[in-house]
């Protein structure tokens, strides 16, 4: 007879917490996937359900929760993760019990475990285009600005690197926020972003910080068309919670806005809407939590086992057609073929794509090639039109 068992799998996405607007979006984007997976038979008749836990965005509740779907629910693949510090939380715990974490957010690259799939974006496909796109435009000096963890820092040395390495590059300041700053802590650096007068900020604060951040720079008076904040971390869902025209004019580098063209998107994103209304806005890590969903049932489907030793196989090196393009696991290095783009936030809060890869980017997450010109004559095909 034919095996009807449920397949069970974990999520761990806060819905409390610094970054938990983006991590609900995340929650959606998985949920959506699956309910999309169940709609249409299952995999192979079986049905698939998620346990799905709060960490409240806390490290060391990632970490216990982890431990606690592995071992009392006997899960052996968990969707989650946004914040870095939570993912190396993780991490020991798949290593250790042989299971399999897929994390769907950009970071800071530098990482391999042979017990995570990646299919955010690292540095070479994100921040190099992001620091090439700027440089052109706006100009070589930089201001960092980044909340206290460790992707800020990693993050705002990989975006120095590529500054410095250019004639003329130079690093303005570089300061860190507590994760839960307030009003004041931002109203000090945008004083400071005033006197020191960079080309462009790069922010890499993430979370609740984000909204502060902009509204500050908007109450500053300062002009995003002459010196916008650039950012890896800010779309969608952290722009639907600013004051309206607060993010109007700055810019992200992400390999999905909601405006990508294309009627896989659209189509998906209309799907989406008739079934959860507008309770988040799609983005870039709703995207990648919604695909990666996909890809583990299209190889679960191939391996009929979700034992990692029979699973991986058919999960490194497949492919499946995103909302963004068809991206693939690389083999080698676990992470994900993606399409870097920049976006500029409109007057209606969703991003103008104002530049894209034509091809897909394969991620070189220990920035093997790093050299920027490198980077966007032989990976990426930029469009060049006008910030
Ligand atoms: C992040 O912490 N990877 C955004």
């Amino acid at each position: 007879m034919a095996n009807t068992d449920p397949i069970h799998v974990g999520v761990l996405f806060s819905r409390a917490g610094i970054t938990s607007r983006v991590e609900y979006s995340q929650w959606l984007g998985t949920d959506f996937a699956i309910h999309e997976i169940n709609a249409a038979g299952g995999i192979d008749g079986r049905e698939l359900v998620a346990t799905h836990l709060d960490p409240e965005c806390l490290p060391q509740n990632y970490r216990s929760m982890a431990e606690k779907l592995v071992q009392d629910e006997r899960i052996r693949v968990i969707f989650g993760c946004y914040m870095s510090s939570t993912r190396k939380a993780v991490m020991p715990v798949v290593e250790k019990w042989q299971r399999l974490l897929m994390y769907p957010t950009l970071y800071e690259g530098f990482e391999y475990s042979p017990n995570i799939i990646y299919t955010g974006a690292a540095p070479n496909q994100n921040n190099a285009q992001l620091a090439d796109y700027m440089t052109r435009h706006f100009g070589r000096r930089v201001y960092l600005v980044g909340s206290d963890y460790i992707y800020p820092y990693e993050s705002n040395r990989i975006m120095s690197d590529f500054i410095l390495e250019r004639p003329g590059g130079a690093k303005v300041a570089e300061r860190y926020v507590r994760l839960d700053a307030n009003e004041r802590d931002f109203s000090s650096i945008v004083r400071d972003i005033k006197d020191k007068q960079p080309d462009f900020i790069f922010s890499t604060v993430v979370g609740r910080g984000t909204r502060l951040l902009y509204e500050a720079y908007a109450d500053a008076g300062l002009d995003p068309a002459r010196m916008p904040i650039a950012s890896l971390t800010t779309c969608e869902a952290e722009v639907s919670e600013m004051a309206p025209h607060a993010a109007t004019g700055h810019i992200t580098a992400a390999p999905y806005f909601q405006t990508v063209d294309s009627a896989l998107n659209r189509q998906c994103l209309e799907r989406f809407r008739t079934l959860y209304g507008d309770v988040i806005e799609p983005n870039m890590c709703w995207e990648a939590a919604y695909f990666q969903v996909h890809l583990f049932a299209q190889a679960m489907q191939r391996s009929g086992s979700d034992d990692l030793e029979r699973l991986l196989p058919h999960l490194l090196g497949s492919e499946l057609d995103a909302p963004q393009g068809r991206v693939r696991i690389d083999p080698a290095s676990h992470h994900t073929r993606l399409y870097p783009r920049i976006g500029r936030v409109g007057e209606d809060g969703r991003f103008v794509i104002l530049a894209e890869s034509a091809v897909g980017v394969d991620a070189d997450p220990y920035l093997v090639h790093h050299a920027t010109n490198e980077w966007s004559i032989r990976n990426v095909a930029l469009g060049d039109v006008d910030a």
